[in-house]
């Protein structure tokens, strides 16, 4: 009988806000499927503990750093015998203020390290992707970067931005055989997510009123998503929003039956 592959069998990757939450999730499946995967994160006792025990090797990145970038990519391109497949621009902040109450200094921050730093990642990694022969990269996205997020002005800005940057680097690299996409997750009960004083209960009440599937994601359930645009299954996607979102981009829920 052939061997099935496990996916992404001899990958080379490297994810970043990996130390806990989605990132570490993501790290945790790619490993499983088959991929030499590098960790990184600017919380390092929490990522060098998520990364070993996902099987995985741990660097610092914050990724608004240009040169802490460089090393980290040479960093997993060493581990993978100088080649990098994969890279998941996965790490973000989110500040909760309106416009006007907006410290410029915060919303600069926000677009810095959810923007830039995603346009940083891909510069960084693209050339050493070119060299082996392409690869893919995967932007996390957002419902907010298809409509304004009310108390959210600089994490909407910044998840519209990367939209138009994906589809741009899908442009520009796919000469050179690397693919751009991005994906869109419905809410996850992450740090991201935490609200003080919020039992499981008002989660449940606030997404499932929001979300015509009435829950949150899973972890996996978007995990999986970003392993599979990354893995050669999804050869010919690039420059694309992929959602699983539990429905919310097809509009609000159904009134409840009864
Ligand atoms: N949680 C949600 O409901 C939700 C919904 C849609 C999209 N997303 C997106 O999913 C991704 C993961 O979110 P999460 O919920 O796991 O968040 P999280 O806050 O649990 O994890 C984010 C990680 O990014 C890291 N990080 C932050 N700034 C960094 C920097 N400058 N350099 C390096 N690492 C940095 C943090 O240390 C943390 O480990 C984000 O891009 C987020 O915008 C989350």
């Amino acid at each position: 009988m052939a061997k099935m592959s496990k996916g992404l069998e001899g990958k080379v990757a490297l994810v970043t806000g990996a130390a806990r939450g989605l990132g570490a999730e993501i790290v945790r499946r790619m490993v499983a499927v088959g991929a030499q995967v590098t960790a990184a994160d600017k919380r390092v006792a929490d990522g060098a503990a998520a990364a070993a025990g996902a099987a995985a090797q741990f660097i610092e990145l914050d990724v608004t750093d240009a040169d802490q970038w460089a090393a980290a990519v040479d960093f997993a391109a060493e581990a993978g015998g100088g080649r990098l497949d994969i890279l998941v621009n996965n790490a973000a902040i989110t500040r909760v203020a309106p416009i006007l109450d907006c410290d410029p200094a915060e919303f600069r921050k926000v677009i810095e390290t959810n923007l830039v730093g995603t346009f940083l990642g891909i510069r960084a990694a693209a050339p050493k992707m070119a060299s082996g022969g392409g690869g893919a990269i995967v932007n996390l996205g957002s419902p907010s970067a298809f409509e304004g997020t009310v108390g959210m002005p600089a994490y909407s800005a910044s998840k519209w931005g990367i939209r138009g940057l994906t589809r741009t680097a899908a442009l520009e690299l796919a000469d050179s055989g690397i693919r751009v996409n991005s994906v869109v997750p419905g809410p996850l009960r992450t740090a991201m997510t935490r609200r003080p004083g919020w039992e499981d209960d008002d989660y449940a009440r606030h997404y499932g009123a929001t979300v015509p599937l009435r829950r949150m994601a899973e972890l996996g359930e978007v995990a999986d998503l970003v392993v599979w645009l990354a893995s050669e299954q999804a050869s010919y996607c690039t420059g694309g929003d992929y959602s699983a979102d539990g429905g919310l981009g097809a509009g609000p829920p159904a009134p409840h039956p009864g």
